[in-house]
């Protein structure tokens, strides 16, 4: 699928930076994003072609830009990366992230010559972070554990990173604007430079990164109590909540008393939907209605059962059997543009340093729930969001931990 619009051809996005600045987590968070958005978006990460082709476990002086031997091998990897970038651009890939250090204004112009040359567009990404504390926490968390410090003593392998960055250091040009297009992101999403920057996928990769940030907090994600609808089976509608469905509103309150004393350290979102802001009522907590987060829209099908639906409708019945990603409901919508609507609910919970609770409906949970597991938007259709249950979900630097809790009383 290309949703790409008409102002953007093929995309490189190419990363800048120095080690342990963020550059791969960057890079993978956005790959998630655009990936979410219907982007066939992939990162290509020279690190990891090095570790194939030379070995994992490298001193620290083959990174010395004087070590002629280290420096031909590198960049024999970051060219062979960049022509499979460019190959996979030629196939059925949207958006290429090139991640490597790209420290030099000499490297960048290669890999900028190569791109163009092939009609591929290029955008740099540089991360710029002077925190000490990002650094050495990107140190110790990230790198201790990289298969290039497999075994090492971690005070050893602490000592010969830090030497592979001083030589990093020694050569680094930050990016001029005379380079190109670029963004530059400081401080881990504190600030976002914005140079030479045009178009429609640009502009949105930098409200997205001036939302990221690494406080370490939890989305959680629930159904509405059962409604009356869902005991006769029907679809959309805006029922109120059954009995069954009350209790669980109480039985929700109850676990976040426990779980968030403080009223005040939890945002919560529903939709604009009855049974969503009846299930907030009893939890005595200032909560939200975002229309974003109404369930998908049945259109002529919209207070229906599905065996009705197969009865009358047959052949919307089967259509949305067949592609139930991209069937839209006559007059209603379809999976694809659930997310298209989700997306500044995505931003938000990204920009929202607090724990964040959902409380919506099955296929805006789904579509949720895609994007913090890396799931591809068109396999979330059929995911398990039963009633009376929370997800929680914790997403870190590379994934998403999940406990899900019942609260089936
Ligand atoms: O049945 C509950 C419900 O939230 C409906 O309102 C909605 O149409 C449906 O789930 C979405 O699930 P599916 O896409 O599997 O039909």
């Amino acid at each position: 699928m290309h949703i790409i619009g008409p102002d953007t051809r093929k995309m490189a996005l190419v990363m800048v930076g120095l080690p342990a600045r963020g550059k791969s987590y960057t890079a993978r968070r956005i790959e998630r994003y655009l990936s979410w958005l219907g982007y066939h978006t992939r990162v290509f990460n020279v690190g990891q072609y090095r570790r194939v082709r030379v070995g994992a476990q490298m001193p620290h002086d083959f990174f010395d830009p004087d070590n002629p031997k280290g420096e031909s091998a590198r960049r024999e990897v970051a060219l062979e990366a960049l022509s499979d970038l460019i190959e996979w651009l030629h196939g059925d890939g949207d958006v290429a992230i090139y991640d490597a250090t790209n420290t030099t204004a000499e490297r960048r112009a290669m890999v900028a010559a190569q791109c163009q040359e092939q009609g591929v567009q290029v955008l740099f990404v540089e991360i710029a972070c002077d925190d000490p504390s990002i650094i050495e926490d990107n140190i110790r968390s990230t790198k201790l554990s990289s298969p290039d410090y497999v075994d090492m003593d971690p005070d050893d392998a602490v000592r010969d990173f830090r030497n592979r960055i001083a030589h990093y250091e020694r050569i680094y040009q930050p990016l001029h604007p005379d380079e190109g297009a670029f963004l530059r992101v400081t401080g881990a999403g504190r600030s976002v430079t914005v140079s030479n920057v045009d178009g429609y996928l640009a502009s949105r990769l930098v409200f997205f990164l001036m939302n990221l940030h690494l406080t370490d907090r939890p989305v959680l994600l629930t159904r509405h109590g059962e409604s009356m609808y869902n005991v006769n089976h029907q679809i959309g509608g805006d029922p109120d909540l059954s009995p069954q469905g009350q209790r669980y509103a109480h039985v929700l309150a109850d676990f976040l008393d426990a779980r968030f004393p403080d009223p005040e350290s939890v945002t919560i979102w529903t939709s604009s939907l009855k049974r969503a802001v009846q299930t907030a009522n009893p939890l005595g907590r200032r909560s939200l209605a975002w229309r974003s987060l109404d369930e998908i829209n049945a259109g002529i099908c919209d207070g229906m059962t599905y065996e009705q639906i197969k009865q009358e409708m047959p052949l919307e019945f089967e259509a949305r059997h067949h592609d139930k990603f991209r069937y839209r409901y006559p007059r209603g919508e379809s999976y694809e543009d659930v997310i298209q609507r989700l997306e500044p609910v995505i931003i938000e919970i990204e920009r929202t340093r607090k724990p964040v609770l959902v409380i919506a409906h099955q296929a805006v949970l789904r579509a949720l729930y895609a994007y913090f597991n890396s799931i591809a938007p068109h396999e979330c259709t059929r995911l398990p969001v039963p009633l009376h249950r929370v997800l929680e979900l914790r997403p870190h630097a590379y994934g998403c931990q999940e406990v899900r809790v019942s609260l089936d009383k």
